[in-house]
């Protein structure tokens, strides 16, 4: 069984061990450009050095209207492209595999702290979606045509192949918390009656096209990721049934890995207990799709124990890696591996966390 020290191979990529940083937006394009800079470079740069084995790049929008909000990162031209392109030279100096998150936000973009759709006239933009229903708060979207979920399709592909040129080693879409892509999934915002609506084949219809898209101008060699949310925990939404299904057609069109987490589609209570998502992952997991698993995972006793308890491929550090950059260094440490063992670069060895008994002794 695989821990969390484990490197593990998709494809082409090897990654040195199995903690992520799964993808959070910073939205910190201060001139809303999508363009990311500086504050890019040093926060993922930071969790490179604090040796992380797949950093994912926050949700990066395919179109200027695929943002969630006008400081999102974007995909959609050259300039954002070679921008990348510093942050992926980097954090490969610093040992660390780094993909991107592509996503279009559809109804909950043009969005901002409060909720709310923000206006034209400050940067916002008008939504779309597969049905006219807005998310309580924001502006009712359009119903999307087939002309609209062609061009975004492409759009998808478009900034995948900037994700290659980038040099990037992975491609995460992003299907999951109530976005464009997930939009579709559920039957509570998708009441399409075309064939990108009603059962389960139809609802799926939009991103398995995409994912096809995508997967054609990915190298053979270069790992596809989808991230979904899979249970809205509403007994009338997309269901932990459906992502099982899911997972299993994913894999026959080339997707390789899972990102397993859940709700944001619609309100809906969550217990978010320590490591709540983690029995969805390892449910999305049966159909033998490989999984990561994400969701109040924060410190490294309770993350060997649930790598130990088997059927989990990966585990994502998200907020307490926002407060501890080298949580992976750290864990290290706790988990009694020698320094020696673990990625520290070679400017920071002599501050390497020291074991216990060898700090006792070098103390005196
Ligand atoms: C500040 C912040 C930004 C986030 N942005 C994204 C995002 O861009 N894409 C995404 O799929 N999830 C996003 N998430 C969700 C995280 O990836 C993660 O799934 C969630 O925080 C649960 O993991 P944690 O408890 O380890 O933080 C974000 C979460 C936070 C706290």
């Amino acid at each position: 069984m695989a821990t969390l020290f484990d490197p593990l191979t998709l494809r082409g990529l090897t990654i040195r061990n199995r903690m992520f940083l799964p993808p959070m937006c910073t939205y910190s394009c201060k001139d809303q450009d999508g363009v990311p800079n500086d504050w890019h470079l040093v926060h993922y740069g930071s969790r490179a050095v604090g040796g992380f084995g797949l950093i994912t790049a926050e949700a990066t929008g395919v179109t200027p209207d695929g943002r969630i909000t006008p400081y999102d990162c974007g995909l959609w031209n050259d300039t954002q492209r070679d921008a990348w392109k510093r942050v992926v030279d980097f954090v490969h100096e610093y040992g660390a595999a780094i993909s991107v998150q592509l996503n279009h936000a559809g109804r909950k973009g043009s969005s901002a702290d409060k909720a709310a759709t923000v206006p034209e006239s400050e940067g916002g933009w008008k939504t779309m979606a597969p049905s006219a229903i807005a998310f309580p708060g924001y502006d009712t979207p359009r119903e999307m045509t087939k002309d609209d979920i062609a061009s975004v399709t492409k759009a998808f592909a478009d900034a995948a192949k900037r994700a290659v040129a980038a040099g990037f080693d992975a491609v995460e879409l992003h299907a999951a918390h109530g976005y464009l892509l997930f939009e579709f999934l559920s039957p509570l915002t998708n009441q399409r009656t075309d064939e990108y609506g009603g059962d389960f084949d139809g609802r799926s219809r939009f991103l398995i096209e995409v994912v096809d898209a995508v997967r054609a101008v990915l190298p053979d060699t270069m790992p596809l990721m989808v991230r979904i949310s899979a249970t809205e925990w509403l007994d009338d939404g997309w269901s932990v049934r459906e992502s099982v299904q899911l997972a299993t057609l994913l894999k026959e069109h080339g997707v390789d890995m899972m990102d397993v987490s859940s709700g944001g589609n619609v309100p809906a209570q969550i217990d978010t207990q320590p490591g709540y998502q983690v029995w969805l992952a390892r449910h999305v997991g049966r159909s033998g799709m490989p999984v990561i698993a994400v969701g109040l995972i924060t410190s490294p006793k309770q993350a060997a124990r649930i790598m130990g308890e088997g059927n989990l491929d990966a585990l994502a550090i998200g907020r307490a890696a926002l407060r501890r950059p080298y949580w992976p260094l750290w864990a290290g440490y706790k988990l009694d591996k020698q320094p020696e063992d673990m990625p520290y670069p070679q400017a920071y060895q002599r501050g390497a966390f020291v074991p216990k008994q060898k700090q006792d002794s070098e103390g005196k």
